[in-house]
């Protein structure tokens, strides 16, 4: 079966919502006009129960399908109940794309394609509430502050999964450089946990021409950016994946003072939990001791953010078997190398099994984040479809 003929047909409708969110792009938690809007629409589709507010601004829509002949559960087993999930934040970039839908909202841009991800599940939502040719129920989850705010964990502490006895979760992304039509995805780490450090440097300041009377937190910074190195170099098997990135360094106001302190700040990646516990403790290890050596003093932070995102390997599957359903065997990599970006949706697959897939966003697409990117509307009867035959198949009557 390739894309639904309902959804291929609903292609202008749903790239005009699309657009719409595209030009009016909200930040993080503040996604409230965004939020309004799919609420609305789901009720319009007639989903069973809407529920706005969760995790401040997230919303949820229960369709329950057909259980059976005459509406009754097929058997006396538990109903079961799938969640699929898109993402409704923009990010705080200044949009170059120069297009008729160009965001409205100047330093704000859907620059990751959440207007696109939104736009396929409001498609798969009012396609499954019109047709309910499954056994159990579908809650489509549209979530607020994926970029860096962890809502997909504030739904799940505000009792997303309880209050609609989800049982699996199921998430997509748009992937630049992947055509049009084509999905890629894996069974178990399919994408690394996201962590940030900052270290501060403190020594003692003073007269930049007497270093003698002070500790210099400069020379020591650059011991400590390059020490660190040897983390990810000397002490990961190299079999093994991680990624230390210092991106920031901030210290000094003038070439004759050598300033009391430098704040270094940056990112780790890892596959795995092991991988993630051996490189913040040595990092840590690295930091003290190498400050200690040139006499100043280090303060070390490791902010675990979002975990390993692990696929369930049953469900990727599944997941792999309904793409190939869509856009034929040879357009779905069910082995890709894992990525090592981060997505809070790791949140919902350590909380439930399930699985995330990538769709492909074209091979001209300019790169995620980027200011001249922009969701390619050609894929929204593909993702729609895939939504829609994922829920009929996964709770299948
Ligand atoms: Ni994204």
């Amino acid at each position: 079966m390739p894309v639904l003929n309902t959804l291929a047909d609903a292609k202008e409708e749903v790239a005009g919502w699309r657009r719409h969110l595209h030009a009016h792009p909200e930040l993080m938690y503040e996604v409230h006009a965004t939020a309004a809007y799919v609420a609305q629409k789901l009720r319009a589709f007639g989903c069973d129960t809407v529920v706005e507010g969760l995790g401040r601004t997230g919303v949820a829509a229960l369709i329950r399908g057909h259980h059976g002949q005459g509406g009754e559960p097929a058997d006396d087993g538990p109903v079961r109940t799938i969640a699929l999930r898109a993402d409704m934040d923009a990010l705080p970039i200044l949009e170059t794309t120069g297009k008729e839908h160009a965001s409205t909202v100047p330093g704000v841009m859907h620059a990751c394609g959440h207007d696109g991800h939104t736009a396929m599940l409001l498609a798969a939502a009012r396609h499954l509430a019109e047709t309910r040719s499954f056994a159990g129920n579908v809650v489509v989850v549209f979530q607020p502050a994926e970029e860096g705010g962890a809502g997909a964990k504030a739904m799940i502490d505000d009792g997303l999964l309880e209050r609609f006895g989800i049982g699996e979760v199921y998430g997509m992304h748009n992937y630049p450089g992947l055509p049009v039509g084509h999905f890629a995805l894996r069974s178990g780490p399919i994408m690394a946990s996201a962590d940030r450090i900052t270290i501060t440097v403190t020594g003692v300041g003073g007269h930049a021409a007497r270093p003698h009377l002070c500790a210099d937190p400069v020379v020591a910074a650059a011991h400590i950016i390059l020490a660190v190195q040897t983390v990810v170099s000397r002490n990961v098997d190299p079999l093994e994946s991680a990624v230390v990135s210092l991106t920031m360094v901030h210290g000094g106001e003038t070439d004759n003072v050598i300033p009391q302190s430098v704040s270094i700040g940056g990112t780790v990646r890892t596959l795995k939990p092991q991988m993630r516990d051996l490189v913040e403790e040595r990092l840590a290890h690295v930091v003290a001791t190498t400050a200690a050596a040139l006499g100043v003093t280090a303060q070390f932070d490791y902010s675990r953010d979002y975990p390993v995102v692990v696929n369930d390997a049953g469900r990727a599957r599944l997941a792999a078997q309904v793409a190939a359903e869509i856009v034929g065997p040879g357009r779905v990599d069910a082995e890709m190398v894992p990525v090592m970006g981060g997505e809070d949706f790791a949140f919902m697959l350590e909380a439930r099994p399930g699985c995330f897939i990538f769709t492909g966003n074209g091979e001209d697409s300019a790169n995620l984040h980027n200011p001249d990117y922009d969701f390619n509307d050609e894929a929204i009867p593909v993702g729609a479809s895939y939504w829609v035959r994922l829920a009929e198949t996964a709770l299948a009557r």
